[in-house]
């Protein structure tokens, strides 16, 4: 039996059944408010909500706007009210309509659609969760966008770590996406570090570790400037050199440059983060941004201030900003505006996300306004997605200023937890590897917990421990499911989901709750793209995961006497298992198999 043998139902606009089957229950839930009261099918259909814990679906009557008492509309629906095979119950609690979807229907719809997409072969066919609603359309996400020779700092780390989800986000919701890392590449501090480099870099030290060695001439350098201003002299007229296009000043700093990406590629694969295109600060075209400023001045925005350029904004409440320094040598705030019209000429892109710290708000908001000003109509396109401050990364070492170190230490960290359990930890394979993933889903967790703009305190306790919602807890949820199916090979393969008995699962309120869980995982992937938000995503995942943990003492596969119940059961832990790995991976964890 698939859902086709249940009655037809109507369509309603911005529903696809057939990869969000709750939506049809949503649907024959809005048929019946919509034969018994005076609203449309779409109306009706808007208003059917999630209903809280124990109940599927909720109609808060009020928002109908109705005249007449509320309790007499409510009651209308009750009398009309016959259950089919798609709606179970209603009941009337105060302005609240409680509907319960036909159980064993629901089941079977819910399984059987998880199987179906997510064991979709067919290349490019998305998983369970994804949808069209992006089709044809380009997106551009930059994200991570660390400053070589600086220190790769926490903002950076939740940068890479949110746009790597909203990369994941937007393909899972059918938009071309592409991942772009925007390198602080370019400025005076090159400048800095060409004046330092005479002296205290070394070939051997940048091949080792080019982020390393960038940044300690640049500390170096950095001190020799406090007590000498003739260093600075010299940096800014190396970056002047640099600007103009010198190539004796630049052949340095093309091999930084690319021995830093390198480098940033392993840790991002580390990370299972991925770009398709690097690109800088210093790959702006000088031409965009002149014709930017020339046509900034015929605009009348433009002021002059002892030779540097400012663009007035104020009118805007976004105060003044400068544009260009007296040497003529081109600024953060430029790089963006000329870095966005040369975007938009090479992808034209429909939409373009920066992932970029709330400290630079401000920023962002001067240089979208300057496009809009400007008449770019796609200005409109643009959005910042921003994120509050971490406070206390810092590893046993001490402040933390590369990637590497904070991946390092949430392998060791985690590598340490698991030593304390010797049984288990001498039964796997690959300790330290495995270790490293775990610490790397704890560190990701931790971040995509909460709300965005939220600060938060970062803390390897709390990232470390298999107990409460945390990375390690994930992925143990996640190896549970995995190996259940290593316990009970005799169920395996199992049959396809029309020769399998589901109408079994009804009696288990366990079953219930989980199948209903993994029909609403469409939904929190759509909510997703809305708010730009990963903590629904991460919200799910848990509750699926403590669904999952209460069942296991209940919905019992091992020992059960009856192989179609048994099979049933199986199916169930498959298809939390699909929906729960696929949510992982939206968030960018890579799930385990085993621990
Ligand atoms: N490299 C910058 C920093 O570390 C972040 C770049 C953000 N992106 C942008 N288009 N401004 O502060």
């Amino acid at each position: 039996m698939s859902t086709t043998a249940l009655p037809p139902l109507p369509t309603v606009p911005d529903t696809d059944p057939t990869r969000a089957v709750l939506d049809s229950f949503r649907i024959a839930i809005a048929q019946r408010i919509a034969a018994a009261l005076p609203v449309t099918l779409e109306q009706a259909f808007a208003a059917v909500d999630y209903g809280k814990k124990g109940e599927d679906f909720t109609v808060a009557i009020p928002r109908f706007r109705l005249p007449g008492k509320i309790n007499e509309i409510g009651e209308k629906v009750i009398a009309s009210f016959t259950s089919d095979e798609w709606v179970e119950a209603v009941v009337l609690d105060k302005s609240f309509l409680h509907f319960r979807v036909h159980t064993a229907n629901m089941i079977r719809a819910v399984l059987t659609q998880v199987h179906d997409l997510s064991h979709a072969t067919a290349s490019g066919v998305p998983e369970y969760g994804a949808n069209e609603s992006g089709k044809g359309k380009r997106v551009i996400i930059e994200y991570s966008s660390p400053n070589i020779a600086k220190s790769f700092h926490v903002g950076h780390l939740r940068s890479t770590i949110i746009g790597a989800f909203l990369a994941n986000l937007y393909k899972a919701c059918g938009w071309e996406v592409i991942s772009m890392n925007y390198l602080g590449d370019w400025g005076t501090q090159f400048g800095m570090i060409a004046t330092g480099y005479e002296k205290y870099g070394s070939q051997e030290e940048l091949e080792k570790d080019a982020i390393k060695h960038l940044f300690d001439v640049y500390v170096k350098v950095s001190k020799d400037a406090e007590a000498d201003p003739g260093v600075k002299v010299e940096a800014a007229q190396w970056f002047k050199r640099m600007e103009d296009g010198d190539e004796a000043a630049l052949k340095n700093w093309r091999v930084w440059r690319e021995m830093s990406v390198k480098k940033y590629e392993q840790e991002y694969e580390r990370l299972n983060v991925h770009f398709d295109v690097y690109t800088g600060e210093s790959k702006v075209g000088k031409k965009a941004m002149d014709d930017a400023l020339v046509q900034l001045e015929t605009l009348g925005l433009i002021s002059d201030s002892e030779g540097a350029k400012l663009v007035e904004l104020d009118k805007w409440k976004l105060g003044k900003a400068v544009v260009r320094k007296r040497d003529g040598t081109s600024i953060y705030l430029t790089r963006d505006i000329g870095g966005a019209i040369e975007r938009y000429e090479q992808y034209k892109f429909d939409k373009m996300v920066y992932v970029v710290s709330s400290q630079q708000d401000l920023h962002l908001s001067q240089f979208f306004k300057v496009l809009e000003l400007m008449g770019f109509e796609w200005a409109k396109n643009l959005v910042h997605v921003n994120y509050g401050l971490v406070q206390g990364m810092s590893t046993r070492k001490g402040t933390v200023v590369f990637l590497n170190e904070i991946i390092k230490e949430a392998g060791n960290v985690m590598h340490e937890q698991m030593q304390k359990n010797e049984e288990k930890y001498n039964a796997v394979i690959d300790p330290e590897e495995t270790a490293l993933e775990i610490g790397i889903t704890g560190v990701k967790i931790q971040d995509m917990a909460a709300k965005r703009i939220n600060n938060y305190t970062f803390n390897w306790d709390r990232m470390k421990s298999f107990e409460g919602d945390t990375g390690p807890y994930l992925q143990y949820a996640h190896v549970r499911l995995a190996s259940i199916g290593r316990k009970n090979p005799h169920l395996l393969p199992l049959p396809a989901p029309r020769d399998l008995d589901t109408a079994r699962l009804a009696q288990y309120a366990h079953a219930r709750e989980i199948a209903f869980l993994l029909g609403t995982y469409p939904d929190v992937v759509r909510v997703a793209l809305r708010t730009h938000e990963p903590s629904g995503v991460v919200t799910f995942a848990f509750r699926l995961a403590h669904a999952i943990s209460s069942a296991w003492d209940v919905v019992i596969v091992k020992g059960e006497a009856d192989l179609e119940t048994a099979r049933a059961k199986m199916f169930l832990y498959e298809s939390a298992r699909d929906v729960l790995a696929a949510a992982m991976r939206l968030l960018s964890i890579r799930p385990l198999e085993r621990m």
